[in-house]
């Protein structure tokens, strides 16, 4: 230092000036090795990581358009499933953005779980990670975005460094989630590698403003549309609710109420006074409303058990359990305890049911078509709340709901050809798209694959589909009924027998739709569907893979399966 000042006073201005522009560029083209980006356009940080965590695809199509968003600003983005990433490459991350859903009851998809345990192990560092995550929910669900939220606070406590806050996002995700993505691509293109304080970020979660419109209808058709002797429930149900706007591929959302039954019998063991005001989530409500339309009463998950055993000081083991059973095994105090515990509680999560009406055909009203639930526990045959719920419902009583846009299940351009493939409740859907291009006098062909137990007895919709049959609106159908016969004929089988057309409607341009349950029967058809592909286009497996990736990328191969 001392001969550089030495140097700086022995010498004339023109040199100082000359000195000054020599190192100048010194430090430029140094600094471009660390920072590569910053002195020719170029970004500071050149390579990302993207993992998403989905149920139902929309964190990977995000996680899709971020990297070829970050492409353009020549950034390049690894795009990876949590399910398919490799965990011990998480203590080489320097820069990872997650995106990620939450679902069941504030629990990670399915296909995250893996992660999502991984991180929750502690017990290690990641030292070199700038991260931030994505988190994708909605707002009706009492744990809104909670896996988002805990792998954000996570990721922090592992020693990874926030590049951009927890962004949350409802329903309608695309303006957030693309507002983070710039925020997140302006702090990259701007770090200096070297300096990781600069971006790290503190500060509350970015929270989506937007909530969701409730609608009051009337509830107007209520049939079962199995005939005696089925095995089924399947209610449709038609609301009239004026002004109501939605598009075929949309699900509404009802929040049910809980059994009055059950309602009396919580009263009585906890010695609760129905009128009571009590606070929930900042309303005003009776015990008996609260109880009845507010909160979740049945299979309560674990966290709320156990807070349930610190309120009465029970030693409770890590369980799920009915609030009635709680209340006769381990007793509250009083009527105060209760109080304190049910205001506690969560709200009753809404349950989606495809719309299975059209606007052009059905003006003012939403339908759907709900099956009963019915499930075992050790030997009891229980009933699913909303189906229940549905299954009581009274024509001309309200009813609310909000409409869940799916921009992913949309029908393609009138001329273009459809086969789909909705079994059982999977026919809402195509009920739906059928009932669309027949009031609109749509050109493309339609082709249905509908499956259920019963010829007989099951046939749901059965005049509807033969009159589009016969009138044309419907080119081929395709019917399986598994319990006709001696052995099971499902869909799958149908779509084998159709193998040679069903490439043929496919490789000109057709679109592929499946709805209904996702487990096995979205699994199987796809199976098979890959199994034609192969087949009747001479590829190879993973040839075929790719065939159904590009359809899937052309919005050619769309499901809405649960
Ligand atoms: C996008 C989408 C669209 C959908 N569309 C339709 C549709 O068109 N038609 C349709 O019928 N359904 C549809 N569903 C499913 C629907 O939303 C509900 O999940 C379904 O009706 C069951 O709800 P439920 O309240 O009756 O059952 P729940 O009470 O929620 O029970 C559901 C399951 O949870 C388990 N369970 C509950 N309580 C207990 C307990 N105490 N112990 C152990 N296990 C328990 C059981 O396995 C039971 O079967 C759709 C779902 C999605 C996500
Ligand atoms: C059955 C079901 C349960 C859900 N549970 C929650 C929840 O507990 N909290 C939440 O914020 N969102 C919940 N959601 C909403 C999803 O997170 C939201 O639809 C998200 O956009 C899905 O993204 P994905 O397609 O990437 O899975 C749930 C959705 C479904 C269908």
């Amino acid at each position: 230092m001392k001969i550089f000042l030495d140097l700086i006073n022995d010498s004339a201005t023109d040199d100082l000036v000359w000195m000054n522009g020599y190192l100048n560029n010194l430090v430029q083209s140094k600094g471009a090795q660390a920072a590569p980006a910053q002195s020719d356009g170029a970004p500071a940080v050149s390579k990302i990581t993207i993992v998403y965590g989905t149920e139902t695809g929309n964190s990977k199509r995000l996680a899709t358009d971020f990297a070829t968003k970050a492409k353009h600003k020549h950034i390049h983005a690894k795009v990876i499933g949590m399910d398919q990433y490799r965990l011990s490459d998480l203590a080489k991350e320097e820069y990872l953005l997650a995106v990620i859903s939450t679902h069941g009851d504030g629990e990670p998809p399915a296909a995250a779980k893996k992660f999502y345990d991984h991180i929750h192990q502690n017990g290690f560092k990641l030292e070199k990670l700038k991260y931030s995550v994505l988190a994708l929910g909605d707002t009706s669900y009492p744990l809104y975005c909670k896996t988002g939220e805990e792998v954000d606070d996570q990721l922090n406590r592992l020693g990874g460094l926030r590049i951009a806050p927890l962004q949350k996002c409802d329903v309608e995700y695309d303006e957030d989630a693309n507002g983070w993505f710039n925020g997140v691509l302006e702090k990259l293109s701007n770090t200096k590698k070297d300096t990781p304080a600069v971006i790290a970020v503190t500060g509350a979660p970015v929270t989506a403003k937007k909530g969701k419109q409730t609608h009051t209808g009337t509830v107007v058709t209520k049939i079962n549309l199995n005939d005696i002797g089925s095995n089924k429930e399947t209610w449709h149900i038609e609301i009239a609710a004026e002004g109501v706007e939605y598009q075929c591929g949309d699900s509404i959302g009802i929040v049910p109420e809980n059994p009055p039954e059950l309602v009396e019998d919580i009263l009585a063991v906890s010695g609760a006074d129905r009128n009571r005001v009590v606070k929930f989530k900042n309303e005003d409500c009776t015990m008996y409303e609260l109880l009845k339309q507010k909160i979740n009463i049945l299979f309560l998950t674990e966290r709320l058990v156990k807070q349930y055993a610190e309120i009465t000081g029970n030693d409770i083991p890590p369980t799920r359990m009915d609030l009635l059973d709680l209340l006769k095994i381990y007793p509250v105090k009083d009527a105060a305890q209760f109080e304190t515990i049910v205001c506690k509680m969560n709200a009753i999560s809404p349950r989606l049911y495809t719309i299975a009406s059209a606007p052009a055909a059905h003006e003012g009203e939403v339908h759907i078509l709900a099956v009963k639930d019915e499930y075992t526990i050790n030997g009891e045959t229980r009933v699913g709340l909303c189906t229940d719920y549905l299954s009581k419902l009274e024509v001309e009583t309200q009813q609310r709901f909000f409409v869940q846009t799916n921009k992913r299940f949309r029908l393609p351009a009138e001329d273009k050809d459809v086969i789909m493939v909705g079994p059982g409740t999977g026919i809402a859907a195509f009920r739906s798209f059928l009932a669309e291009r027949d009031a609109t006098g749509a050109s493309g062909r339609n082709w249905l694959f509908f499956g259920e137990q019963h010829f007989i007895n099951d046939f749901l919709y059965q005049t509807e589909i033969q009159n589009w049959y016969e009138t044309g609106v419907l080119t081929k159908v395709n019917l399986a009924f598994s319990r006709a016969q001696h052995y099971k004929i499902y869909v799958q089988l149908r779509m084998l027998q159709h193998a040679a057309e069903l490439y043929e409607w496919l490789n000109n341009g057709a679109s592929f739709y499946v709805c209904g349950k996702k487990d096995p029967m979205s699994f199987d058809v796809e199976t098979t569907l890959l199994e034609i592909i192969q087949q009747q286009g001479g590829k190879n497996t993973a040839e075929a893979k790719k065939y159904l990736e590009l359809l899937e990328e052309e919005g050619r191969y769309e499901k809405d399966v649960y």
